[in-house]
Parts: C-alpha cells; sequence; structure tokens
C-alpha cells in the first residue's frame, strides 16, 4: 500500500491549486453575488483539458485517472465549488456516461467537443415528484419505432441554461418499472424543448440550475444510450462515478475553509495572543484537520477502486456521505473561528458553508447515500 501520491500527480493538483488561486479566486465573489456563470473560466478550463479528465485521448480528452480528477476537483473546490460543479457533471455525468455506456456514434458526436469545454452537458434525473425516489420518473418517453417522443419536466438541472448536451432520463413502459426507463441524449435546440427559470440558490450561485421543460420532443432512436430499458442502470452506475466527484468537492470546500481559518488564527489576536493560541481554537483545528484527512482517505479510495475496476457503488457513497457531512460542520466552524469577520463576505467562508450545504443533497441526498450503504452491508 502506499500512500503517496507520484511526480505527475502531484503537478496535476500543483495546476489545478495554481489556476484556482490565479484564475478563480479574483471574480468569485462577484460571481457568486450576482449569480454570473463562468463562460470564460469554463472555456480555460476546457484548454487546460478539465472539461474532460478521464476521456481517452482518442475522443479529445486528457486520458487522466480517477485520483487526477478527485485532486483537480478539491483544488477548484477550494476556491469556487459553483465552476466545480460545472466540471464534475460534465466530466464524472456527461462525458463519463457516454463514453462507458455510449454508442460508437455517440462518442464520437459528442465527447471531442464535451471533453475541451467547447460545449456542457448536463444530467436530468431529477423532477419536482422524483428526485431521490428516482423510479417515479413522470416524463415520458413514448417508442414510436425510429425516433422517441419526450413529454415532462426536469428539476434543478446542474448547467441547465448553459449545456448543449442534455442526458435525460425518462419512462417508456411504466408497468416495467426500473427497466422501463430509459436514457437519451437531447441536444439544446431541439423542437420542444424549452429551458426554464433558473433558480435563484443558497449557494453555488456561479452555477446554472433551471428547470427544463420537454413537449413533445422528437428524439432519434439513435440518441438512447444502451438497449431498451438500461435507462435506470445506466443513471445510477453513472451517479455511483458522479459521488465521488461531489465527494471531493466537498473535500474542497471543507479543505479551504480549514485553510482559511488556519491563517486567520495564525493573525487574529485577541486577549493579548493570536487566537491560535487558544485551545478553543487550536481544538477546533485539530478537529478539521483530522476529519479532512479521513474524508481524503475516503475520496482517494473510492477513485482508486474506479480506476481498478472493482465495484466502488458503496464507497463512492461512504465518501460522500462522509465529506459532505464534514464540509458542513468544519464550514461552520471557519465561520466561527473567524468570528464577525466570517459573516462578511470578503472572508470567503461564508460562501464556503452556503456551498457546503448542496454536497449533502445533490446526487443523491445523505438519506439515500445511507439507503445505498445500508442495503450493502445488509446483503453481506
Ligand atoms: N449499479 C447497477 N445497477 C443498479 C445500481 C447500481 N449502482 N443501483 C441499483 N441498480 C439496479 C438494481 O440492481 C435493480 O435492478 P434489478 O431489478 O435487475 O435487480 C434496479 O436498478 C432497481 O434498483 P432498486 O430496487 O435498488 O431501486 P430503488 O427504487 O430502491 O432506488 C436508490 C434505489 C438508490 C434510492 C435510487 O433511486 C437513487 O440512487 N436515488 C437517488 C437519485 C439521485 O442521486 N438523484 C440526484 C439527481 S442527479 C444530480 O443531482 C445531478 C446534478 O445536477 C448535480
Amino acid at each position: 500500500m502506499n500512500f503517496l501520491l507520484s511526480e505527475e500527480h502531484r503537478m496535476i493538483r500543483e495546476a489545478a491549486r495554481d489556476f484556482a488561486q490565479t484564475e478563480l479566486r479574483p471574480g468569485v465573489i462577484e460571481r457568486d453575488t450576482i449569480q454570473e456563470f463562468p463562460d470564460n473560466l469554463v472555456k480555460k478550463m476546457g484548454a487546460l483539458g478539465f472539461m474532460g479528465i478521464m476521456v481517452d485521448p482518442k475522443y479529445g480528452g486528457s486520458g487522466m485517472d480517477t485520483i487526477s480528477y478527485v485532486l483537480i476537483m478539491e483544488e477548484l473546490s477550494k476556491v469556487d465549488a459553483s465552476a466545480s460543479v460545472i466540471v464534475s457533471v460534465n466530466n464524472s455525468l456527461v462525458c463519463y456516461g457516454i463514453e462507458a455506456y455510449g454508442s460508437e456514434a455517440q462518442k464520437e458526436k459528442y465527447l471531442p467537443k464535451l471533453a475541451t469545454g467547447e460545449h456542457i452537458g448536463a444530467f436530468c434525473l431529477s423532477e419536482p415528484e422524483a428526485g431521490s425516489d428516482a423510479t417515479s420518473q413522470q416524463t415520458t418517453a413514448i417508442d414510436k419505432g425510429d425516433h422517441y417522443l419526450i413529454n415532462g419536466t426536469k428539476n434543478w438541472i446542474t448547467n441547465g441554461g448553459r449545456s448543449d448536451v442534455y442526458i435525460v432520463i425518462a419512462q417508456t413502459d411504466r408497468s416495467k418499472g426500473s427497466k422501463g426507463i430509459n436514457a437519451f441524449i437531447i441536444e439544446k435546440g431541439m423542437p420542444g424543448f424549452e429551458i426554464g427559470p433558473k433558480e435563484d440558490k443558497l449557494g453555488i450561485r456561479g452555477s446554472d440550475t433551471h428547470t427544463l421543460q420537454f413537449n413533445d420532443v422528437k428524439v432519434p432512436v439513435e440518441n438512447r444510450i444502451g438497449v431498451d430499458g438500461f435507462g435506470f442502470k445506466f443513471a445510477m452506475k453513472t451517479l455511483s462515478g458522479g459521488r465521488i466527484g461531489i465527494a471531493s468537492q466537498a473535500l474542497g470546500i471543507a479543505s479551504g475553509a480549514y485553510e482559511l481559518a488556519l491563517a486567520y488564527s495564525k493573525q487574529r489576536k485577541a486577549f493579548g495572543t493570536e487566537i491560535c493560541n487558544h485551545q478553543a481554537i487550536a481544538f477546533k483545528l485539530a478537529d478539521m484537520a483530522t476529519d479532512i484527512e479521513a474524508a481524503r482517505h475516503m475520496v482517494m479510495k473510492a477513485a482508486w477502486e474506479k480506476d481498478q475496476g472493482v465495484p466502488y457503488d458503496t464507497s463512492s457513497a461512504m465518501a460522500k456521505l462522509f465529506a459532505s457531512k464534514v464540509a458542513m460542520e468544519h464550514t461552520v466552524e471557519a465561520v466561527q473561528i473567524h468570528g464577525g469577520n466570517g459573516f462578511v463576505k470578503d472572508y470567503h467562508v461564508e460562501r464556503l458553508m452556503r456551498d457546503a450545504k448542496i454536497t449533502q443533497i445533490y446526487e443523491g441526498t445523505s438519506e439515500i447515500q445511507k439507503m445505498v450503504i445500508s442495503r450493502a452491508v445488509l446483503k453481506d
């Protein structure tokens, strides 16, 4: 067993850290305040290979491993979780979904632009009445032979207003339950596909979250991913990898807040000394450092398992469950260590605290992760 990163992984982490500090940090408060999507930064991340990290170079990707992906995600998320969720959804839900389960024609058509940031992707599973209970899809995909007719509404779709490629999950045959569900690639501009209102959110405000409407959208059968009825398994398998991405996002939010709190505690004085010299603060920092280290090991293990081709459904759910809890708890502590300054935007920690909450909700709430984990442990 080797806990040391390779030279190549250290260089990848360094490149992501450098990009986050020099490019993401300067405008992050303003983007959060006015809910501005970072169009130019997405292009730059595409040029650096961050939009198609694990995609095979023959489809225009960077050909890196999942360890590289989580290293990049942690560094981006320390500074800007809005930018990192754009990266995460594009990489692990859209590019991975198409590369792992799409046809050769789908890979050749969609991956080169998605992997370079020329196009952005969205993953559309959640609905007004089916967020956690994913088999209860109300969106329908009626089989018309050479095409499907899609009707329904999708909610809380990350990259919803900005994407070019949408993976949409819909019900074809309700009587078959989870085996009657399909996944489709729907392109921006297809007749009947409308982008609804943008959400005004608590956190990740620089990302773009929309309701989407599908009214008799005619989708060619060649845009279905996999065989008829594969859509639910496709969604579950893809989300297992996605949860590694969100776990690394949560890890980054927690470690970003910790680094800010540590630095602040060394320069802020109270009662005649820097506040880090007070045990009340030092013990908080010790707890933060310990939990973040544990979360990092869990994220790395899930990523490593995915790279080894061994099952990772449980480890990715555990990593997400734990890292998102750590992010929520310790961003609150980072605000506390900053005192009054923590409550104002200039010090960044209040934003990280707001951003942390979504990591306990999207790509499966904490309760869903516990369902996945408890089913696995009870089966053993
Ligand atoms: N891999 C392969 N197959 C899987 C699987 C997996 N990880 N998980 C389930 N399946 C299979 C099961 O084996 C079963 O197949 P069989 O019938 O052949 O045995 C079938 O799928 C149905 O599985 P379940 O009976 O376990 O289904 P369920 O209705 O009990 O639901 C669940 C399981 C885990 C709760 C699931 O519904 C779930 O994960 N829900 C949460 C969905 C989610 O994460 N939503 C977030 C939206 S996406 C998002 O947030 C993106 C974004 O924009 C950031």
